[in-house]
């Protein structure tokens, strides 16, 4: 046989194996599921700080604050010297940022995708993006990390709270809207019981998500206090420039020729 149809039989051999190896096709998309609102509350210290804990144990192996200094943290969380090396763990200096020591490369090849960092993420999808996300994991054996998310489809990232949510399944309809196969959300259906109560799950993501909104939003209280002393002294300023616009045209209107 001659080389260059040696070489085409072999490179049809491959793509056959390829075709043939693939699962059975996959929808690009999931449609039909909502986002649920965040129950955000940043003048809520003991949920901050619950969820500055969540977030140390449950996600910072893999994800960073890069933005957020420790010290600046339990300066606004109010903690101690104490609770905050605590909550600091292995970390050395209160003074340095939120970040950890995992390589961006070697999380590409452990997981498909870098793990980003979350300094601004409620900033960038939203408190109820994020909320909705972390609740919405559930099995795929289709997906190398054997779970697959409803808010952020085919995601790389491992189900973090399978342990204290426990697993579910998702129940889908397959449809064509428009000739492309897509799965339409029907409902979750627990297959393991969570550690957690499902209420106290939710609250454990709500108070996480609060967490990373303050972490978003790093002026937000200030800027609340700030505007009720701007609105106060706005009222203020009214009732004084009132009482003195009284005060200068009671002249005018006494020396005016028809009142006199
Ligand atoms: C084992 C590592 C790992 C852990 C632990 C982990 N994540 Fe992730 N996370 C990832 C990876 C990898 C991605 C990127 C997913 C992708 O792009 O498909 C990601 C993506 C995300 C995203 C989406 C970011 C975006 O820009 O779209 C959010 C939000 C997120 N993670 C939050 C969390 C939170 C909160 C926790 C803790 C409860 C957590 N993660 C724990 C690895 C991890």
């Amino acid at each position: 046989m001659k080389t260059p149809i040696r070489i085409s039989l072999a490179a049809l051999g491959v793509l056959l194996g390829f075709a043939l190896g693939t699962p059975r096709s996959e929808a690009v998309k999931l449609t039909g599921y909502r986002l649920e609102q965040a129950p955000i509350n940043l003048t809520d210290t003991a949920s901050l700080q619950r969820g500055a804990r969540t977030f140390v144990n449950y996600c910072m192996g893999c994800h960073t604050l890069q933005y957020q200094r420790w010290s600046q943290l339990g300066h606004r969380l109010h903690l101690n010297h104490q609770a905050l090396r605590e909550l600091m763990f292995l970390q050395t200096k209160p003074t340095e940022m939120m970040t950890n020591a995992m390589p961006a490369l070697k999380a590409i090849r452990w997981f498909g995708a870098a793990p980003p960092d979350l300094s601004v993420i409620v900033d960038q999808k939203g408190s109820s993006w994020v909320y909705t996300y972390l609740q919405s994991f559930y099995i795929d054996p289709h997906r190398p990390s054997g779970v697959n998310n409803a808010v952020f489809y085919r995601v790389a990232m491992p189900d973090p709270f399978w342990k204290t949510q426990g697993m579910q399944k998702i129940v889908y309809r397959r449809v064509r809207p428009d000739g492309y196969l897509v799965n339409q959300f029907v409902k979750f259906t627990p297959i393991t019981r969570g550690t957690l109560s499902p209420r106290a799950f939710r609250r454990q993501v709500g108070n996480l998500t609060n967490f990373l909104a303050m972490v978003s939003h790093p002026d937000e209280l200030k800027r609340i206090h700030l505007g009720i002393w701007v609105i106060a002294f706005c009222v203020v300023f009214t009732i004084l420039a009132y009482a003195l616009k009284r005060e200068f045209w009671k002249d005018v209107h006494r020396k005016h020729p028809h009142e006199q």
